[in-house]
């Protein structure tokens, strides 16, 4: 059990017979939950005094027993006098907690008037399933549950916006500040966030399923990333937040990456998915000095330079920031971009054919490079070779913008068709960056294997998987290879140290994502 004042972490229990639910309750109690909610509705068959006989008795865990009808989002169609039954057995049967709804808790309360056990406790909940109302609407909605008599308030409603989160965060604060018991959740991949701070603002519990398919609500995460990936038990109100901006986001690999490295240096801090629709509006809202950094991916990268009150002179070249950083000592956002880094000393790692990152000349100096791509990898690409001092190709599908970036930098423009018979000199360095040979497309490759001869030296940006087609013709080739992988966690090390002022547990996180 968590300490007193913590939030709680809840499993629900989904299963269709009571043997699987009580199959689950032991699993859930091994996962390291705090308690299960048993959601006798999503039962197939429910025969209310023996089946919670059945799953009360000898049970590992606390329970919550919820009865949800289909009117509020649960499976039960029946009428409400067989519901309030079963949930009165339940409370009868020493079950820790029942819940009911908002709409029907009045003539609920009438029922169980002065039969409450000592430690029983009852939750009126309130759910919306479209949208998150305004802060003075939840204020009024907090005031009618407890009015109505619930020990525990619960309030659940859905983001279409990650903004939309924010209201729910100050009602739990100021609920928190009254000493309001309340569960707060807000559903939706856009509400993640809410769930996985939980802990930072005072909410009583968070739900997380025993698997991916067990959810009994959509953007549910599982107990184990709950556990494993956020340490969530490690969250207090004085933990800094971290994130990955993006839209997608929900596939990035940052979360396992950034939270075991603030784990492995002890810094009270959490990385989380941030899936943002409007860059602008996002930084606007979360604008606390406890968000201290953020990532930023696919399609924000160049919003992110107008957001920023400053950005780092060759993150403005590039026209694309990936790390935001709020400066503690004025508060102001700066942006940076560490892809061109965690590339470029890639490849040039790659040339010397060893590590050492000091020698004082690039061995990109004078190297006639050629970028195939022109979007924002491509840029920062182009833009890392030639400040080390390369000649820039630029090779793009439309070759409108390939022309548009060589003049940007001073190089020169190629269609993919010319650069198939390119080679002008020997020992020049090639860079994919576009998402050709990307998964599921693994057989697609940007340039044949005998212009490939060409070259000393390939880098795929791609990195799933992570030997493309391209490297490894390349390599069939006779050149050196460069993997994306390794951008990839240079950028993320670059990230960290920005974070946190600290140097990057290189070897764990090499470790990490050598096991995804
Ligand atoms: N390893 C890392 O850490 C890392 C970091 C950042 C990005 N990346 C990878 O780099 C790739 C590009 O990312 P980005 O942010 O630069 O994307 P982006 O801004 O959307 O640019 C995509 C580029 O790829 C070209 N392209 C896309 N599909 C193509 C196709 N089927 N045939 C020919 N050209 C094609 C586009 O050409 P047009 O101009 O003709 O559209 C454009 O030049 C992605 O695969 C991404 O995963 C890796």
């Amino acid at each position: 059990m968590a300490m007193e004042g913590s939030t709680l972490l809840c499993v629900p229990l989904v299963a269709k017979t009571v043997e699987q639910m009580a199959a689950d309750m032991a699993a859930a109690k091994a996962a390291g939950a705090d308690l299960v909610e048993i959601r006798v509705d999503h039962l197939s068959t429910f025969r209310p005094r023996e089946d919670l006989e059945f799953l009360l008795k000898g049970r590992p865990l606390p329970a919550i027993v919820t009865y949800r009808p289909k009117w509020e989002g649960g499976e039960y169609e029946g009428d409400d006098n067989r519901r309030f039954e079963a949930l009165r057995i339940a409370m009868d049967l020493g079950a820790e907690y029942v819940d009911i709804e908002l709409k029907v808790a009045e003539e609920f309360v009438r029922l169980i008037s002065g039969k409450k056990p000592e430690n029983f406790k009852l939750i009126v909940s309130s759910h919306n399933y479209q949208s998150t109302p305004s802060s003075e609407e939840l204020g009024s909605l907090v005031a009618r549950i407890q009015a109505v008599g619930a020990d525990i308030v619960k309030i659940v409603t859905t983001a279409v916006d990650i903004v939309d989160v924010t209201r729910m965060l100050q009602v739990i604060v100021h609920c928190q500040e009254k000493q309001v018991p309340v569960i707060g959740l807000v559903m939706g991949e856009r509400g993640m966030i809410f769930r996985l701070l939980c802990p930072k603002f005072g909410g009583y519990l968070t739900f997380g399923s025993l698997d991916v398919g067990k959810e009994s609500a959509p953007g549910q995460p599982t107990i184990s990333d709950l556990l494993n990936v956020y340490n969530i038990r490690k969250i207090t109100a004085d933990t800094k937040v971290y994130g990955i901006i993006g839209k997608p986001v929900g596939h990035s690999k940052g979360p396992i990456l950034h939270n075991a490295a603030f784990k492995s240096v002890g810094l009270n801090a959490v990385y989380v998915p941030l899936l943002v629709d409007d860059l602008a509006n996002f930084l606007s809202a979360y604008s606390s000095p406890d968000f201290a950094g953020f990532s930023c991916t696919i399609p924000h990268k160049e919003a992110a330079v107008r957001c920023c009150d400053e950005v780092d002179p060759i993150a403005k070249s590039i026209g694309a920031v990936n790390t935001i950083i709020r400066r503690p000592a004025d508060g102001k956002l700066v942006g940076y971009n560490t892809d061109y880094i965690g590339a470029i000393s890639a490849i040039e790692d790659g040339i010397r054919g060893s590590r050492a990152k000091d020698a004082a000349v690039s061995p990109l100096a004078g190297k006639l490079f050629v970028v195939i791509g022109a979007g924002g990898a491509g840029k920062a690409l182009a833009y890392g070779a030639k400040e080390k001092g390369a000649r820039i190709v630029i090779a793009n599908r439309t070759y409108e913008r390939a022309r548009e970036l060589a003049n940007l930098i001073g190089g020169r423009a190629l269609t993919l068709a010319e650069l198939e018979s390119f080679h002008p000199e020997e020992g020049m360095i090639l860079a994919n960056t576009t998402s050709i040979g990307m998964h599921p497309n693994v057989i697609d490759t940007p340039l044949s294997k005998q212009a490939l001869r060409s070259y000393a030296v390939v880098f795929d940006a791609v990195y799933t998987p992570k030997v493309t087609r391209l490297l490894r013709e390349a390599e069939e080739s006779g050149a050196a290879v460069v993997s994306g992988l390794e951008m990839f966690i240079r950028q993320a090390m670059g990230q960290f140290e920005l974070f946190t002022g600290l140097a990057a547990p290189e070897s764990l996180m090499r470790n990490i994502i050598s096991r995804l």
